[in-house]
Order: structure tokens, then C-alpha cells, then sequence
């Protein structure tokens, strides 16, 4: 059993960032993070295109920042909390380059700013295109600087503790539940843990891999957001799953490499099979428009013209800029035989990012009491419909930022609850076929991508609900009889997040941001979030 003040799930930016606030404010209190993989094993790792951020007022303005992750979220964004990020943003970045981050600069020391799709001004900073490789670097560097931050790679948390475990009916209307630590999985020796803290800190991550292509690695299951749902958290606006439109489409790869939306910042043009290029036909800010738009431009011209992809043109760029900003995506372009500058790059959209999750309050505060939540496994209330591109490392960073405040003013006011049994495997055998799980992960992924992607309708989503339904009571029964595994409680997690998707794209009658049925193609006069 272990016991910590602060426990942290995750070792991603948002995860970090927290563990080395409370680390550095407090030196006596103890800080433990859960990691189910190597520490660097994150989404943060793979982020390349960068942070947006104002940093500069003479070029850009906070309102600018804020207009256009508005217009991005069309709608549903909370205009406080998106003035909130905007305007803390700069000194929280600021405090990554102090820990070590480095973005690039020009010869003079001016940041360079890149450009993605929905923003107004050049405002990204990268490091660049391995931005979050160089942040992750940089704050696990600085997190194992700390003694009193332990890190526990290779650890798998399998459910937060509340009263529920002291033998209590716990209903999403019971009042005040409160979090007391979690049960985990030591992956090293098999032994489950329990582990009892103070405050808790979701940041556990998306949920990508609940579909056939994406772009997030293999750690991406929802763990965090079912981990909250079972325990009776509020989640909201699952729906909102974004679609990078240009993953690099190579057949039966996954994760997909990402082709960052800067190289579309800095001029590369999208081109269908025939070699047209098709943006300005869907909207007036063509290759630049948001997200949303352009995944579902890409998705119809895939339809029209029957075809798994379609092309990235970079052939007309500067090739010593486009080797100097984008090293790796040439290097891997090379590596499957396409030089980015002389051929065109197939590229498709995939599962990215996700713009709900467990709902918090402005300081992180989840409906669970002492379970704070920031990260991708959030939903702060940034990013609405959908999410303005970079917006996530810098809500990451904010949110980390502002749960650690919360929870330093509470955290001499707590106490662990010592009553917590110890998790109960009684009945449980070594599940005999590994095949049932992987077989059940490929129809999850298949039902999702084909009734739940970047377009859908009622009788998609009927039928993914059905197939859900069998996965589920399939899932659970070995769930039941089974000694854990880590691959038996991702397919659970996943099982969940994607019902979490389905029940929430039902609920929502109308066509808006991510969100797409063709039986509702207008936007509803009724702006709400949907809260499950
Ligand atoms: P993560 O970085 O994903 O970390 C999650 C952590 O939780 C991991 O340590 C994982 O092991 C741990 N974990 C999960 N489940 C469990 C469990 N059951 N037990 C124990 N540990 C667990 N955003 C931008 O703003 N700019 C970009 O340029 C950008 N580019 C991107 C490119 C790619 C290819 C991808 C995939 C995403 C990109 N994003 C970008 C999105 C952004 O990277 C992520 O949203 C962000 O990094 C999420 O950070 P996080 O700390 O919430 O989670
Ligand atoms: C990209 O670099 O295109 C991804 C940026 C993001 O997801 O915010």
C-alpha cells in the first residue's frame, strides 16, 4: 500500500506540469505518479505542430487568440474559460522555457511562429516538428530533478476509490463523493495496489485508439475518462471526437504518423486524384479553414472519388525551410519512399484528439470531491465543438496550473481514509484466450470508424450502439471471471469512452462543429452541452 499527497495519473504535459508545481511549492509533501508505460509514453511525445500562444502584442492581441478559438468551437465553447487560457497562456509558457523547453528561434532571437488552420495570426511556437517530443523531454527532466516526485513507470490504474469501496450505494446523485486513492496494477509483478492520497489528478489522456486510424499511440484507450464514469464523475461532449484531416495514409499502419497542419500553415495545398486543389470549393479559407471543415471536405472528396486518400502538395515549397521546420516528416516520408518536395504526400484524416471528457470547473475540479481532471481527459469548457489547433498543450499547461492551486489551499485540510479494503480477486482465473480481447479491440475499432466517424446518422449510430451493447456484456463477463489485465481493462475503458461517443452523438439533435448527422444537417437555435 502506498500512500502520497498528491497522486498524479499520467506523465503526459498536463500530468507533469502538476507533479512539478506541487513538487516545488511543497518540498515536504509527496508527490506519486501512475505511469501504465514508459514515462515519455505519451500524445504529448508525438505533438509536433506546436503551442499557440500570444506572445507577442505588437503582432497579435489576446482577443484574436480568443475570436478565433471561439469561431473554431461554433458555439459551445465557454467564453470565460477560453479568455482564461488565452491570457494565462504566455506565463505558463514562460515557465516551461525556465524549466528547459526550447522552441525555435530566427537569427535574431525572435520566436518563430507557425500557422494551423482556424488561426488568425502566426502565433504557434515549436520546436519544430517534434514540439511535444522537446516539451516531454523537458518536463520529465525537470520532474525526476525533484526527490519528492516518485515515478511509477509500467503501473495500470484500474478504478478511483470512493465510498462506493467502503460498502456504500454510490448513484451519479449521490451528493458529495469524494475520491480517496485508486487500486492499480503493478504491471512488474502482477501485484493490484491500493494506493491512498489526498488529492487525486486525472490526466490520463485521449481516447484515439477507440477507433481504427488515428494518429494516437497505442496508450490512447480512455482509461481516464471511463476510470471517472464509473466512479460517477459528470462527462460531457463526447461527441466532439476531432479528425486531423492529414494523417499520412500508408495501408494497415497504426498509430498514423502525423503530417502537422503547419505544413498547410506554411503553404502546402491539398489535391484530390485527379491533382485538383478542392478546399476553396468547401470554404473561403480553403487549406486554413478549421479542423472540422477540412476533415469532412477530405471525407466527401474520398467518397466522390472513391479513393482511400487524397494528396498534400509540398512540391512548390522552399526546400531548405521545409527540411529546416520539418526534419522528421521528410525523414519518414523518405523512409517509405516519397521525397515530400518532388511527390505528393497521400494523407487521410484520423481519430486525433478529444474535445470532451470528465467535466471540471475553472480550477480542474471534477463533480467527484478531491479528483481534479486536466489534460486531454478533460473537458474544461476551451474548446466547444471543436478544438482550435494547439489549443490543447496550452489548456494542458493552464489547467495543470490552475488544479495545482486549488489543491495546494486545500491539501493541509486533508486526510486518507484509512478504511479502504484491499481490491478483492476472489473467483478470478488467467483468462484463457487472448484472442477474445485483440478479435474484440478490431470490432470495436471497425464499429466506430464505420457508424461513428466524420459523418454520421441515426441508423449509424443505432447499429453501434447494438454492437457496443454485445461487446460490453461479452467484455464484462470475462471482466468477471478473469484475473486483471492491462489488456482486459483497456478494451473495458474503450468499451465505455466509445458508448460515452455514441449515447452523446445520439443525444445531440443537430449538426454541429465535429459533429456531423445527416439527419440533423442544421445547427439546433438550443446551444448545450451534453452531459452523461
Ligand atoms: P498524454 O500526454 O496522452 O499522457 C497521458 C498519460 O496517462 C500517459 O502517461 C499514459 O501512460 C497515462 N495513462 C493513461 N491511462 C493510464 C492508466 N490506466 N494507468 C496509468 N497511466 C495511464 N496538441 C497541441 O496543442 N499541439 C500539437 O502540435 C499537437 N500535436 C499532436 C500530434 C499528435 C500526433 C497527437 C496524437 C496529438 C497532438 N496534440 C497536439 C494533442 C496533444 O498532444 C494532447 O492532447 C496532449 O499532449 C495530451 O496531454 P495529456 O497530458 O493530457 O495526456
Ligand atoms: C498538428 O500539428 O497539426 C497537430 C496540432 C494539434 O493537434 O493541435
Amino acid at each position: 500500500m502506498i500512500q502520497t499527497d498528491f497522486l498524479v495519473i499520467g506523465s503526459g504535459i498536463a500530468g507533469l506540469t502538476f507533479a512539478v508545481k506541487m513538487a516545488r511549492q511543497f518540498p515536504d509533501k509527496t508527490i506519486t505518479i501512475l505511469t501504465k508505460a514508459n514515462t515519455d509514453e505519451t500524445n504529448t511525445k508525438y505533438a509536433q505542430g506546436g503551442i499557440a500562444v500570444v506572445n507577442d502584442l505588437e503582432k497579435d492581441s489576446f482577443q484574436k487568440h480568443i475570436d478565433d478559438t471561439l469561431v473554431a468551437g461554433d458555439g459551445l465553447c465557454n467564453p470565460e474559460v477560453v479568455e482564461i487560457v488565452v491570457k494565462e497562456g504566455p506565463a505558463r509558457v514562460n515557465e516551461i522555457i525556465e524549466w528547459g523547453a526550447q522552441f525555435d528561434k530566427d537569427p535574431e532571437g525572435d520566436y518563430m511562429r507557425g500557422k494551423e488552420g482556424g488561426h488568425s495570426e502566426f502565433r504557434i511556437l515549436h520546436h519544430k516538428d517534434i514540439t511535444g517530443f522537446e516539451i516531454e523531454r523537458a518536463l520529465v527532466e525537470e520532474a525526476r530533478s525533484h526527490k519528492n516526485i516518485s515515478i511509477h513507470n509500467h503501473w495500470f490504474v484500474l478504478d478511483i476509490i470512493t465510498q462506493h469501496h467502503l460498502g456504500h450505494l454510490v448513484t451519479k446523485s449521490t451528493p458529495d463523493i469524494e475520491c480517496y486513492g485508486v487500486y492499480a496494477l503493478n504491471l512488474q509483478n502482477y501485484n493490484i495496489e491500493k494506493i491512498l492520497s489526498k488529492v487525486t489528478v486525472m490526466a490520463a489522456g485521449g481516447v484515439g485508439q477507440a477507433y481504427r486510424t488515428t494518429t494516437n499511440p497505442k496508450i490512447a484507450t480512455g482509461d481516464g475518462i471511463a476510470m471517472a464514469y464509473r466512479a460517477k464523475a459528470r462527462i460531457e461532449n463526447m461527441e466532439f471526437i476531432q479528425f486531423h484531416p492529414t494523417a499520412l495514409y500508408e495501408a494497415g499502419v497504426s498509430p498514423s504518423f502525423l503530417i502537422t497542419e503547419a505544413v498547410r500553415g506554411d503553404g502546402a495545398i491539398l489535391r484530390n486524384k485527379a491533382g485538383d486543389a478542392f478546399m476553396l470549393q468547401y470554404d473561403s479559407r480553403a487549406d486554413l479553414a478549421p479542423r472540422d471543415v477540412v476533415a469532412r471536405a477530405i471525407d466527401n472528396e474520398m467518397k466522390r472519388t472513391g479513393t482511400e486518400h487524397v494528396y498534400l502538395d509540398c512540391t512548390h515549397m522552399d526546400p531548405i525551410k521545409f527540411k529546416e521546420h520539418f526534419p522528421n516528416i521528410y525523414a519518414k516520408c523518405k523512409s517509405i519512399g516519397i521525397d515530400a518536395l518532388e511527390d505528393y504526400i497521400p494523407v487521410a484524416p484520423a481519430a486525433h484528439y478529444c474535445c470532451g471528457g470528465i467535466k471540471t470547473d475553472q480550477v480542474g475540479g471534477t463533480s467527484i470531491r478531491h479528483l481534479y481532471a486536466c489534460g486531454e481527459c478533460a473537458s474544461t469548457g476551451l474548446h466547444g465543438a471543436n478544438r482550435l489547433a494547439s489549443n490543447s498543450l496550452l489548456e494542458a499547461l493552464v489547467f495543470a496550473h490552475r488544479c495545482g492551486k486549488d489543491a495546494a489551499a486545500k491539501i493541509d485540510l486533508l486526510a486518507f481514509e484509512e478504511r479502504i479494503p484491499e481490491w478483492n480477486a476472489l473467483g478470478t482465473t488467467e483468462p484463457q484466450e487472448m484472442i477474445l480481447i485483440t478479435q474484440s479491440l478490431k470490432e470495436l475499432q471497425q464499429v466506430m470508424s464505420d457508424y461513428v466517424g466524420i459523418v454520421r446518422n441515426d441508423v449509424r449510430l443505432h447499429r453501434a450502439l447494438n454492437r457496443l451493447d454485445l461487446l460490453h456484456s461479452e467484455t464484462e463477463e470475462l471482466y468477471r471471471s478473469s484475473i486483471v489485465s492491462p489488456q482486459l481493462c483497456e478494451l473495458r475503458n474503450l468499451i465505455t469512452t466509445a458508448y460515452l461517443i455514441v449515447k452523446s452523438a445520439q443525444f445531440r439533435k443537430e449538426s454541429r462543429g465535429l459533429h456531423y448527422n445527416t439527419d440533423y444537417p442544421a445547427k439546433s437555435e438550443l446551444l448545450q452541452n451534453i452531459v452523461l
